[in-house]
C-alpha cells in the first residue's frame, strides 16, 4: 500500500510556483492577485480562506481577502462581485460556499467573470472543460488528476467509480477521467444517494474517488484487492478527547479500506493540500491568459 501524499506533491506544485513568480517579478512585471470573498463566520470556510490567503505569501502572489458580514445582500455581494471583475489589478478571485441562505448562489457565481473565475464554477468554465476545451477546471477534480499524474497512476481502460454527483467534485471528476487524457481514457460509473446495491458497483472498482461527504462511508469490504481509492470527503466529527473539540474524517474508513488497497490518499494530507495548490495553479494561469 503506497499513501498518495498530497502535502508532498503540493509542496512541489507551490515550488514550482513560486519559481514562475521569481521569473515574473525579474521581468519586472505584476505577479498574480487573488481575492477571495467570504460571507458570514462558518468556522470551516474561514479556515479555507485563510488558508487560501497564506498560501499566496508563500508562493509570492499578492492577495485580498474581503470579509463580509453574515447579513450581507444579495445586492451588496453582486456589487463586490462586479467591483473584482472590473478591477484590473484582480486576476481572479473567489467566494467561498456555502453561503448564507437568503443568497442566491447560482445568481452569484453567474456574476462572476469567467476570465477570473478561477475557482472553475461558471458555467461558461464548466461548459469549456466539459468540451476539453481551454478552461478553469475546479480545484479539487484539477488537483485528483494532477496527483494521479504524479503518482504516473495508469488509469486508461481502468474502472472508475466516483461516488457522489456535486457541481464542484463528482461530477467534473466523472467528465474529466473519461475524458482523452493523462489522467484519463477510464470507463467511469456516477453512483449517487439513490444507486442501488453500491457495494456491487464499488467491489467492481479498479478507483474509487469518494466524494459523497459522509464520514467513512466507504469501508473494506466494499472494495477489492489492489484498488486505488482517493477520498475526497474532510467532515468535522464531534470528538471529546481532541483539544478542538472534533476530529477531520474523510468520506473513507481509512484501516479497513488501505489494508486492501494499492494507493490511497489520506485525510487530511491528501486531496485537501492539492486542491489549494490547484487553485495557485489557476490563479497563476488567469494571470498569464490576462497578458
Ligand atoms: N467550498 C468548498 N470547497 C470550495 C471551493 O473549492 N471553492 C469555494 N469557493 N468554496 C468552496
Amino acid at each position: 500500500m503506497t499513501i498518495l501524499d498530497g502535502n508532498k506533491i503540493s509542496d512541489d506544485i507551490k515550488a514550482e510556483i513560486t519559481r514562475e513568480v521569481e521569473l515574473i517579478k525579474s521581468k519586472g512585471e505584476k505577479v498574480p492577485h487573488l481575492a477571495a470573498v467570504l460571507v458570514g463566520t462558518d468556522g470551516a470556510s474561514m479556515t479555507y480562506v485563510n488558508s487560501k490567503v497564506k498560501d499566496c505569501a508563500m508562493v509570492g502572489f499578492d492577495s485580498t481577502l474581503i470579509d463580509l458580514p453574515e447579513e450581507t445582500t444579495q445586492e451588496k455581494l453582486l456589487k463586490v462581485i462586479h467591483d473584482l471583475n472590473t478591477n484590473d489589478d484582480i486576476d481572479g478571485f473567489i467566494v467561498q460556499l456555502p453561503l448564507p441562505g437568503h443568497i442566491d448562489e447560482h445568481e452569484v457565481l453567474m456574476a462572476i467573470n469567467p476570465d477570473k473565475d478561477v475557482d472553475g464554477f461558471h458555467p461558461t468554465n464548466v461548459g469549456k472543460m466539459t468540451l476539453d476545451l481551454p478552461a478553469f477546471i475546479s480545484a479539487t477534480p484539477y488537483g485528483i488528476l494532477e496527483l494521479l499524474e504524479r503518482y504516473n497512476i495508469e488509469t486508461s481502460g481502468k474502472h472508475v467509480v466516483v461516488i457522489g454527483r456535486s457541481h464542484i467534485v463528482g461530477r467534473p471528476m466523472s467528465i474529466l477521467m473519461s475524458q482523452k487524457r493523462k489522467a484519463g481514457n477510464a470507463t467511469v460509473t456516477v453512483a449517487h444517494s439513490r444507486t442501488v446495491n453500491l457495494k456491487a458497483i464499488t467491489q467492481q472498482a479498479d478507483i474509487i474517488i469518494a466524494a459523497l461527504g459522509i464520514p467513512e462511508f466507504l469501508r473494506g469490504d466494499m472494495v477489492k484487492d489492489g484498488v486505488i481509492v482517493i477520498d475526497v470527503g474532510i467532515t468535522r466529527v464531534p470528538d471529546s478527547t481532541k483539544k478542538r473539540g472534533y476530529r477531520l474524517a474523510g468520506d473513507v474508513h481509512f484501516d479497513s479500506v488501505s489494508a486492501k488497497s494499492e494507493y490511497i490518499t489520506p485525510v487530511p494530507g491528501g486531496v485537501g493540500p492539492m486542491t489549494r495548490a490547484m487553485l495557485l495553479k489557476n490563479t497563476l494561469l488567469a494571470r498569464k491568459w490576462r497578458l
